[in-house]
């Protein structure tokens, strides 16, 4: 970096600052002791990181680049002379940091997924028995288990070629993560050649990276002194640690690892959990030395309990533990729901509480205009992190729990879930205080709010929603910023406060004003660059993330639409459906056309996942003109790519279309069609001429009629699974 790439500091200092003692206050480099050169060395870095975090991630520098210059002319000169001194984290070390706009992606060849959730014994047991069923096993058949603590810290995929490591990323949305090959070299406990003979051509790790508590203190101890951020408990720390655009700030950061799993492999080097993690372990990779095997659900739930008292000792955040069938074949038979494996759960800790006082209750308006009643508390420490929100649902919870503001009560926070009131402490109401009543009116736009009556919510909805449409603008930048969320378009840059701050500006109120954005800030007689709190290079990386952005997978495409219903899942569904928007957008039309008892309409319901609500909701959506528009003017900027369909398994169900129907024995219906459609067959709703078979457990009714009126195939459970050679 040098200074020609600076701009003159945007604002002055209104308090003098420690760093901006110059040169010739810091006495002549020539007659320096060792001793003061490195702790001049140890402040100049500091100081130098600081003010590249103010300038190029903040954008809100403290000094001039006059005085920048001479802080990194400084820090030469002593190095110059002492260059023995020279630290691993030195700034004359650091390159590119300021050409780094954000991270890469980088596309997971194999998907890192999550876990689902066991909190009670009794869900541990349900897993049992469900992979038991799903193999056809009778409950006193042994299936072993591995069982691993559970760390709480941010998942990472390292990929080894040849023993070497080329490549690292976050998790990200699980299908695309960002690329940190840089500042996972820096984490010390990570080998950059894995060791032995046995290493297989292409190995990827998969594992957590984590902070311990000794650590974590120390940095924050570090941070304090230095004016630096403090960072609300270990998992933070190190997910903040890891996202450093400069590696060598990774690099002064005490970031650990343990591998836990994988994710492509050349080669497969045992058959079971517990033997691959001891291949990783000769590798030179670091296992948790606290996974045990274990045989019944006793000995799985025993290793939880144990692991609950060890957890204050470990020195390290665990949430839970992980249980995961031990034997890989069985893992390939039993497969996924969704984004979860069928043979793993999380076996998570109680969720953490404490007592605060509840200081007022406001309204928050959603994307479908929905009133969400939103705790403002009393800043509480609830398992290592500071709360001051949390959600009261709706008005009907706070009824029944007669919650009220004033009043002492329990709040809980358990993980990433958003923290909750749980219960009033009535010993300690005051005396003055008030049921509380929701508004009638929307907060923000007056119109009338009032409480659903739909079918998915049953007869009287708990939902009080805004009828102002598009009118209320509470409504149109949640819309905006769903819009631009994680797993709908992910512009980087393009936050929730940045939507804020455009809608209030008048520069954003549909999606396709994001595209147009540059154009018309290009021409614009205020430009973002001339505005406070935005920089050059600031604008300049939003455009590009946003030009990053103007291809897009159909899935996240119509997520992010934010149509009513159609979340992740059913975005997905569709997208597997259709394939293409053109054709999606031939059904929706097709039944806008011909009507609810219309074959179009039929057509859609019948994609399994996907019921009336659903159909319901893109028809309004559609039909109405507006939504037509801003869709249309979003794909003059845009362009919407197929669906990539995964390569399913080839077999001898593939490319048929199946329906199941009656009760099954073995399977559950959800396990049912995600092992047919792993298989590549199509999963349907209900029997027409083009399905090929009906798998009819007990019960069977009209499906099972209709399939013999039409002459379809029909199946016994069992002769499904002996087709299918599961
Ligand atoms: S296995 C396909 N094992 O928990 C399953 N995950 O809630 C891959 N985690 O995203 C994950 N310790 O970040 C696994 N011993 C462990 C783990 C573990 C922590 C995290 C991981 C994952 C999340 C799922």
């Amino acid at each position: 970096m040098t200074s020609k790439t600076r701009r003159p500091a945007k604002t002055k200092p209104a308090i003098a600052l420690t760093v901006a003692a110059g040169p010739a206050e810091r006495g002549p480099v020539a007659g320096m002791s060792a001793d003061e050169a490195a702790t001049e060395l140890e402040c100049l870095a500091r100081e130098i990181a600081r003010h590249d975090q103010l300038y190029y991630q903040s954008d809100a520098p403290e000094i001039s680049d006059a005085e920048y210059d001479s802080l990194r002319r400084r820090n030469d000169a002593v190095e110059a002379q002492f260059p023995d001194l020279i630290r691993t984290d030195s700034p004359s070390k650091r390159v590119g940091a300021e050409a780094a706009a954000g991270f890469g992606k980088v596309r997971h060849r194999v998907p890192m997924l999550s876990l689902g959730n066991a909190f009670a014994d009794d869900d541990v047991v349900d897993f049992a028995a469900r992979v038991h069923r799903f193999l056809g096993l009778g409950e006193a058949d042994p299936v072993a288990f591995v069982a691993e603590p559970k760390i709480d810290g941010l998942s990472i995929s390292i990929r080894f070629e040849n023993g070497l490591l080329v490549e690292a990323a976050t998790r990200g949305d699980g299908s695309e993560g960002e690329r940190v090959t840089d500042n996972v070299r820096m984490i010390r406990e990570i080998p950059h050649k894995l060791s032995g003979k046995n290493v297989p051509n292409v190995v990827e790790v998969r594992g957590e990276i984590y902070m311990s508590h000794a650590d974590f203190k120390a940095l924050n101890e570090a941070q304090a002194a230095a004016g630096g951020k403090i960072f609300a408990n270990p998992r933070n720390a190190a997910a903040g640690s890891l996202r450093q655009l400069d590696p060598t700030i990774t690099a002064a950061r005490p970031l650990r690892f343990f591998a836990y799993a994988w994710g492509e492999m050349s080669e497969l080097v045992s058959d079971t959990q517990h033997g691959m993690i001891e291949a990783m372990r000769h590798w030179g990779l670091p296992v948790n030395p606290l996974t045990r095997r274990c045989r019944t659900t006793d000995e799985l739930l025993a290793f939880y309990n144990d692991m609950g008292e060890k957890r204050a000792k470990l020195g390290y955040d665990i949430d839970g533990v992980v249980y995961k069938v031990d034997r890989l074949d069985l893992r390939d038979r039993l497969g996924f729901v969704s984004r979860s494996p069928r043979w793993a759960i999380a076996h998570k800790f109680p969720a953490e509480q404490a007592t605060t006082v509840l200081r007022a209750i406001e309204i928050q308006v959603g994307r479908t205009g929905s009133l969400t009643p939103v705790a403002k508390l009393e800043p509480v420490t609830v398992g290592g992190v500071v709360v001051s929100n949390a959600t009261l649902h709706n008005e009907d919870e706070i009824a029944r729990k007669d919650i009220r503001v004033g009043d002492t009560v329990v709040i809980q926070r358990a993980g990433d879930v958003i923290p909750q009131v749980v219960s009033v402490v009535l010993g300690k109401r005051p005396q003055d205080t008030q049921p509380f009543h929701m508004p009638a009116v929307c907060p923000v736009c007056g119109s009338h709010a009032v409480r659903d009556a739909d079918a998915a919510e049953g007869e009287r909805g708990v939902v009080r929603r805004c009828t102002g449409g598009l009118i209320c603008p509470a409504q149109a930048k949640e819309r905006l910023k769903h819009f631009v969320s994680r797993l709908a378009f992910d512009i980087e840059g393009l936050g929730e406060e940045k939507i804020e701050f455009f809608f209030d500006e008048g520069l954003l109120r549909t999606p396709s004003d994001i595209f147009t954005l540059q154009d018309r800030d290009a021409t614009s007689n205020a430009p973002l660059n001339s505005r406070k709190g935005f920089g050059a290079k600031s604008v300049d990386k939003l455009f590009a993330a946003i030009d990053a952005r103007r291809k897009i997978g159909l899935e996240r495409f119509l997520y992010a639409l934010g149509i009513r219903y159609v979340g992740e899942q059913t975005a997905k569904d569709l997208a597997k459906a259709y394939g293409s928007l053109a054709e999606f957008r031939k059904a929706v039309d097709a039944a806008i056309e011909s009507g609810k008892s219309s074959e179009a309409y039929a057509d859609i319901d019948n994609i399994e996942g996907i019921g009336e609500a659903v159909v319901d909701a893109l028809i309004d959506f559609f039909s109405e003109p507006h939504n037509v528009a801003a869709v249309d003017a979003l794909l003059a900027e845009i362009t919407v790519e197929p669906y990539e369909r995964l390569t399913a398994v080839a077999s001898s169900v593939t490319g048929k279309t199946v329906v199941f129907t009656g009760s099954l024995v073995r399977l559950s219906r959800n396990e049912a069609k995600a092992q047919a459609e792993r298989l590549g067959a199509k999963v349907a709703n209900s029997v027409s001429k083009k399905t090929d078979y009906v798998v009819a457990g007990a019960e069977a009714g009209s499906k099972l009629v209709k399939a013999q009126e039409l002459g379809v195939t029909v199946l016994t459970e069992d002769e499904w699974i002996t087709l299918i050679g599961t």
